[in-house]
């Protein structure tokens, strides 16, 4: 991993693109659908690691239904653990889905791989119910046929940081999120 100097990390930072209270508002009202889809009935919210880690700590603190939490890792490198389609399961959920409504919290979908085959992991499970929600989408970028039952963003085809998400693993803890410029590395 390439240790960052101050100067160009400040330098990436191009523009914010969605503040800090955009997003709050918007979680806001995703998680009041939410409450209102499942209707008092418990449901498993889980997070697709790493990026989609701060949305899911927002979310769940919104949300008013029952709610248990659960975490997958998955990456388009092989380093371990087992496939699925063309994404590798690196950490995989503890519980039975079979007993669960599920929601799925993603960062971002851009070609739309990684989410499609977790989605086929998943049903294979045979969940109570499937849901998929995701911060960002860009449209623009898909490759495969997968689009999220709720969107709170969509953005064009730019490369984003922040709230979750990184470029090397940095910028991941900013609150909001900013287009990256690739022309200040
Ligand atoms: P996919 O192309 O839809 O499979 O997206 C895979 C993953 O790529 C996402 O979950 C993100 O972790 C990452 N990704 C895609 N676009 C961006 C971006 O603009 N910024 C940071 N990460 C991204
Ligand atoms: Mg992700």
């Amino acid at each position: 991993m390439e240790i960052i100097s101050s100067d160009k990390y400040e330098k990436c930072i191009k523009r914010v693109i969605i503040t800090e209270n955009e997003i709050k508002e918007k979680i806001k009202i995703a998680a009041k659908k939410i409450d209102t889809l499942y209707d008092g009935s418990p449901i498993l919210l889980v997070s697709i690691l790493k990026g989609a880690f701060v949305f899911m700590a927002d979310l769940c603190r919104e949300v008013s239904v029952p709610c248990e939490i659960g975490f997958m890792a998955a990456s388009s490198y092989y380093d371990g653990t087992y496939s699925c389609g063309n994404v590798k399961i690196t950490l995989d959920l503890t519980q039975d889905i079979s007993k669960y409504n599920v929601v799925i919290v993603e960062d971002i979908i851009d070609t739309g791989r990684t989410l499609k085959d977790i989605v086929e992991l998943l049903k294979k499970r045979n969940p109570l119910s499937f849901h998929v929600i995701t911060l960002l989408d860009k449209p623009s970028r898909r490759e495969v046929d997968f689009n999220a039952d709720m969107t709170l963003f969509t953005i064009p085809d730019k490369f984003v940081i922040g709230y979750g998400l990184d470029c090397g693993e940095y910028y991941r803890n900013l609150p909001y999120i900013a287009e990256y410029d690739e022309s200040s590395e």
